[in-house]
């Protein structure tokens, strides 16, 4: 097929990919000048393919406005009015977006399974969080966001609050009402804000949900580099301002992001848009059969497995290209598996004792994703034990106790005491399995029996216990 060039509609690639072709003699940062392989060949390889922001995608002064130009173009996909791209993940651009909501010691309405990241801009703009409890979809055991009911509840009791943040959809692919719950918050006049890190595709392909902001949200961040074709770290954040402060919006971006941006990073999240743009259609067409037939085969050939899908799921709450692979009525451990496919060289975003996740994106082929079922079937095959009941993940049942904000939890002075000893006392720390990420125990909540020997029991299972301080969870640090 002859197809036109990305970078004919990708701005910041073809400068980039101009800049590569052309011989410079530049006296500017990055020191390696993309000639580090006089100095070493393997050192040449790694950044000799740098291209930096300024003086690189643009002049020192920013002359040329290129960064800027390929931001319109985005927020003009999105049909908002202001977007920024960033080179610090979908962890800058939400903490960007938490320094722009309110004043210190505001309430904002925000969901308990919150990314860490939303979590530290907490803390960053001493925001206090009324939480929202995660809705669990009774037949698949699955997080489903949060209820209607419940942000009714939270707006109505909390008439003062800044915002509604929520994660959608959530680490699995599943997402609440969102349409109905953003016109909610409206009519309470709340503007809404949406943690998308994981529906950069969302919006490409009519199968798929529309992104948050076509629902109505005030403002959306997401990974490029999660779920389109990002570089690492790309993540873009984009905004109407009716209900938010557009020099907030900026101040809160450019206070975290780097001064020195990598132009891969900025690039690829304009060629992402570009690609969904020109051919969203097509390149979920594929995505959307690829799952299907894994999930056919994963059927037909693994009786007892459970692999819920769109028809399964409540409607139009479910992203059809996850795949979602539910070990419990085969009484599997999905952690011995995912060992047994590492031995293969396959890697799965994630995998817990319950549930395993293999991330099938615009870049596999019927190839990539038969050599995954080719390992993975035979390892389900082998390894069915008593079966077990569908029960929701640690990360989605938790139940927060809060008795410091965020921000005093996080500034307190703390000790660490043997983790039996923690029970009762105030978290000083963020405790999550990851994946997802989500904190089961966050500064300034008291360690709950449930939460501890949950956390206890995730980790014996296999999973990392990311951030705590020690993550063997033998010790915590408590609030002094
Ligand atoms: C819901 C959610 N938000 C934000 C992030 C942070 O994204 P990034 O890795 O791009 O910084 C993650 C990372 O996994 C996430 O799952």
């Amino acid at each position: 097929m002859n197809r036109r060039p990305l970078r004919e509609d990708a701005m910041l690639l073809d400068v980039y990919l101009r800049v590569l072709d052309e011989q410079q003699n530049e006296f500017t940062v990055p020191g390696h000048k993309r000639r580090a392989h006089l100095l070493d060949e393997g050192l040449g390889r790694l950044v000799d393919g740098d291209v930096p922001l300024y003086g690189g995608l643009d002049t020192i002064k920013q002359t040329n406005g290129a960064l800027k130009r390929a931001e319109e173009r985005a927020a003009a996909f999105y049909k908002v009015d202001w977007c920024r791209f960033s080179t610090g993940g979908s962890t800058h651009t939400n903490q960007a977006l938490a320094l722009a909501l309110g004043h210190p010691g505001d309430v904002v309405v925000v969901s308990r399974s919150l990314h860490r990241s939303m979590f530290l801009g907490l803390v960053m703009a001493d925001l206090r969080p009324v939480w929202l409890p995660t809705q669990i979809d009774s037949t698949s055991g699955l997080p489903m966001g949060t209820s209607f009911d419940d942000v009714a509840t939270a707006l109505a009791s909390n008439p003062d609050a800044k915002a509604l943040v929520l994660t959608e959809p959530g680490y699995v692919g599943t997402m609440s009402d969102l349409a109905a719950i953003t016109d909610l918050a409206h009519k309470c006049d709340v503007p809404v804000i949406i943690d998308q890190a994981w529906g950069a595709h969302f919006g490409a392909h009519p199968e798929l949900p529309r992104h948050a902001l076509a629902y109505g949200a005030d403002a959306l961040v997401t990974s490029t580099h999660k779920l389109l074709v990002g570089y690492s770290q790309a993540s873009l954040v984009a905004a109407r301002t009716e209900r938010l402060d557009r020099d907030r919006l900026d101040r809160g971006f450019e206070a975290t992001q780097t001064t020195s941006p990598a132009g891969a990073i900025l690039a690829s999240s304009d060629a992402s848009r570009a690609l969904m743009e020109t051919r969203g259609v097509e390149l979920f067409d594929h995505v959307l059969s690829l799952v299907r037939s894994a999930r056919e085969r994963l059927h037909n050939e693994v009786a007892g497995l459970l692999v819920p899908d769109e028809s399964t799921l409540p409607s139009g709450r479910f992203d059809p290209t996850r795949l979602i692979i539910q070990l419990a009525p085969l009484g599997a451990d999905g952690v011995a598996i995912e060992r047994q496919l590492l031995e293969h060289g396959v890697s799965l975003e994630s995998a817990d004792r319950d549930t395993l996740l293999p991330i099938i994106t615009v870049a596999d082929t019927n190839e990539s994703v038969t050599a995954l079922l080719d390992h993975l079937i035979p390892a389900l095959q082998g390894a069915r034990g008593e079966p077990r009941d569908l029960s929701p993940a640690l990360s989605w049942r938790v139940k927060p106790v809060q008795v410091l904000s965020p921000r005093e939890a996080f500034f307190a002075r703390h000790a660490r005491v043997e983790s039996s000893m923690a029970l009762g006392r105030v978290c000083a720390e963020l405790i999550a399995p990851y994946p997802p990420g989500v904190p089961v125990l966050a500064p300034g909540e008291v360690v709950t029996a449930e939460s501890l020997d949950g956390l206890l029991e995730v980790a014996r299972s296999g999973v990392r216990i990311a951030y705590a301080a020690d993550p063997t969870l033998s010790t915590i640090e408590v609030v002094a």
